[in-house]
């Protein structure tokens, strides 16, 4: 439809329809289905009325679905303005790979594009017309259950991460039906909960928001994303989705956002528990004044919109405004013309789960696993004959994580499934042991435990947290592994010292106890569709790990939250990080240190780095510089090294972080091979908020150095001038 047209038809709209494009239901809310909701329900309201004025639905479940949703909307709708239809569509949709966390792990911005790609197919095929993604939450404490949720604690990644998936399912051209629309979340600071609690409360000094948390959501808007979600939770005293100076202010005036606003579930609503609003009626207008186009679910829009308008306390301009950003958006998705835009069930068919996507979803699951201790027992010789596999996730199929789609376990490959196709002649005894329940007591299944690792050559040893133990609104206070897992690991490691243990968790756990006495630990996350595939592979070498942490892990909950950007303080704790220190800002009874830090993730063969050059000791502002770092395979396999790229201001007008990644870049090194990984160095990277919340950076000297966090592994000076 032509621009010109849209106002035509918005001026045409009785006040009620024009609300009417604000209110986005559950499809479950208003017609019979079975569909899993992400969130409390709504109030039931008339279902006819709805469907005839209702501008958008989440959640549905197939094309058929979605199309017969249309049907029935545009039946009904006397100005035939098609539906959108949104969805979670998380990491995947039918082929699920592995949960965002764990990609972050990867390092890679072009497998992410990969995922991206296929994701984007199989939802267009499905019949979304959005998705509620990428989530790039700044997220540094692992008891908050959604750090699955996004690719890492570094916002560069987030950054790069979220933008590739941005440009990739949005596309050049949004018209075209195998294309879907982003929305970014959770604007802004969601990451950062008081406590680690879910919806908690988050108060932080605008120069760290700017710093460490805003810059990722910005990349996705650059990146053209066209909506943003604000998030749940109340950002130094005003919940985002009426916090007019993070939404007016920031997002649409510095950033010059144009698209659409959609709340989070029952946001709006949400002020009333907050204590912001009185009632209801008053949370809309709140809500409304920081230009929050979209009312998910509650209702809150429907139920009192109109009368804001009519007694004038929000504007008629106001809500025009908003009704034209969702025209547009529908207007540029292609919906007048086509309204079904993909969804198209023999697509869907042809699709999902086709060997293509699951060769992407393996290599996605093998790339970001993180191989986190190895004193030498990885990987397994293909000779081996007989292997016990242990543990409560050793026959497990629910291995996908939060926010797969619902039934998408199903179709995951499990360990023994994965082991037998790769090693039809490898015998292999399971033991399930114990639960990995919170709360769950019984060991009753050990002993069978320890005599199938007795009787085997060598042990895998599958342990972590149940797959819905990590997601929205599953924080945690403990950070060990629950329920007797670790007295499973105890005994089962006493009995076969040749044991590899294999992770399968949405955070970052505290596993010091299981590093002091597991040979081997592999961190597989939720690996999505192809996890056994996957883990075989890198069990027995056929797959080099390669993975390096997105965030790190601490020795105990009490140390987070932990992020590796720690500022050094005016007392730090000397180094080596042992021992007690008095006056120094430390622990009596634990290392600063996590135990897991940031980037770190090991492999069969053995990489050194030779050399770190700078192409000058000087640059001014207005210059490039080369940073070199050589590295080499000095081991016998082949493997991949992902070179990272730390920066340290020594001395600024604000305190500064001790290591900052400023870039990376993966390589694929045969054994005995080099490689010269440049990077160029510009002066934007060595600018930050200062004090004023000015974006600056100032002259000064600099360290370089690459390794991962908390282990430089080369280090070199140099100093930017003033001109
Ligand atoms: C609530 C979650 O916070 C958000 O991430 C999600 O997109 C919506 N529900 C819709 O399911």
């Amino acid at each position: 439809m032509r621009e010109e047209k849209l106002g035509k038809l918005l001026a045409s709209m009785t006040l009620e329809e024009k609300v009417g494009q604000l209110v986005q239901c559950n499809a479950g809310q208003f017609i019979e289905n079975k569909m899993d909701i992400t969130g409390p329900d709504g109030e039931i309201l008339p279902a006819e009325e709805l469907n005839r004025v209702i501008g958008s639905v989440l959640t549905f479940e197939d094309a058929a679905q979605a199309r017969a949703l249309q049907d029935k909307h545009l039946a009904a709708d006397p100005h035939k303005i098609p539906l959108l239809l949104m969805l979670d569509v998380i990491h995947g949709l039918r082929t699920t790979y592995p949960i965002p966390l764990a990609m972050g792990c990867s390092f890679d911005d072009g497998l992410m594009t990969e995922c991206a790609d296929m994701a984007r197919k199989e939802a267009a095929a499905c019949g979304v017309h959005v998705t509620f993604n990428p989530m790039v939450d700044t997220a540094r404490d692992p008891r908050w259950g959604r750090i699955l949720e996004t690719n890492s604690e570094e916002p560069l990644i987030n950054s790069r991460m979220g933008a590739a998936f941005v440009r990739t399912a949005q596309g050049d051209d949004l018209s075209r039906k195998d294309n879907i629309a982003c929305c970014v979340k959770h604007y802004a600071g969601y990451g950062a909960p008081e406590g680690g609690r879910d919806y908690n409360t988050v108060d932080m000094s605008e120069r760290q928001l700017r710093e460490s948390y805003l810059p990722a959501y910005k990349a996705c808007v650059d990146a053209g994303a066209r909506l943003v979600m604000p998030s749940f939770n109340a950002l130094n005293g005003i919940p985002s989705v009426a916090n007019r100076w993070l939404m007016n202010q920031v997002l649409r005036g510095e950033w010059g956002f144009s698209g659409v606003v959609v709340s989070d579930y029952n946001a709006v609503g949400e002020l009333v528990a907050h204590g912001v609003a009185e009632n209801m009626k008053d949370a809309v207008r709140l809500a409304m004044a920081a230009g929050c186009d979209i009312d998910m679910v509650q209702n809150a829009y429907y139920l009192h919109l109109a009368e804001l308008v009519r007694e004038g306390t929000v504007s008629e301009e106001a809500l025009d405004k908003a009704v034209l950003r969702v025209l547009e958006l529908k207007n540029e998705l292609g919906l007048f013309e086509n309204p079904y835009h993909g969804a198209d069930e023999a697509k869907e068919r042809e699709i999902y789960l086709c060997p293509e996507h699951r060769e992407i979803a393996r290599r996605a699951a093998e790339e970001s696993a993180v191989l986190l201790k190895n004193d030498g027992i990885l990987p397994f010789p293909e000779t081996l004959r007989k292997v016990a596999l242990i543990g409560p996730f050793a026959e497990e199929r629910h291995l996908v994580g939060f926010w797969s789609r619902p039934g998408a376990w199903k179709d995951a490959v499990t360990l023994p499934e994965g082991l037998k196709a790769m090693l039809p002649a490898l015998e292999v005894i399971t033991e399930r042991g114990c639960g990995a329940e919170i709360g769950d007591t019984d060991i009753s299944g050990i002993e069978r435990a320890v005599a199938a690792a007795r009787e085997a050559e060598a042990v895998i040893l599958a342990l972590g947290e149940p797959e819905n133990d990590s997601g929205e609104g599953r924080s945690r206070a403990d950070l060990c592994l629950p329920g007797p897992q670790m007295e499973l690991a105890r005994r089962v490691l006493a009995a076969n010292p040749r044991t590899a243990v294999l992770l399968f968790n949405g955070r970052p756990l505290a596993l010091t106890e299981l590093d002091a006495i597991a040979p081997a630990v592999l961190e597989m996350w939720y690996p999505g569709t192809e996890a056994g595939s996957a883990a075989a592979r890198l069990l027995f070498g056929r797959a080099n790990p390669c993975g390096k942490l997105s965030a790190g892990f601490p020795r105990s909950v009490g140390q987070c939250p932990l992020p590796y950007n720690r500022m050094n303080t005016g007392r730090p704790k000397p180094q080596p990080d042992s021992g007690v220190f008095p006056f120094t800002s430390s622990y009596l009874d634990s290392p600063n240190l996590p135990l897991y830090s940031f980037g770190h993730g090991l492999s069969y063969t053995r990489f050194e780095t030779l050399d770190l050059t700078l192409s000058r000791e000087t640059i001014r502002p207005d210059e490039t510089l080369q940073v070199t770092v050589t590295v080499r395979n000095a081991g016998e396999r082949a493997g991949k090294e992902v070179v990272q790229l730390y920066l340290r201001d020594r001395a600024a007008s604000v305190v500064r972080p001790v290591q900052q990644l400023i870039d990376y870049k993966k390589v694929f090194l045969k054994p005995g091979e080099t490689a010269e990984v440049t990077f160029d160095v510009t002066e934007e990277q060595l600018r930050f908020w200062d004090y004023e919340c000015r974006y600056v950076s100032e002259p000064g000297a600099f360290e370089i150095s690459t390794g991962y966090a908390d282990h430089p592994e080369k280090t070199r000076v140099f100093t930017l001038t003033k001109d």
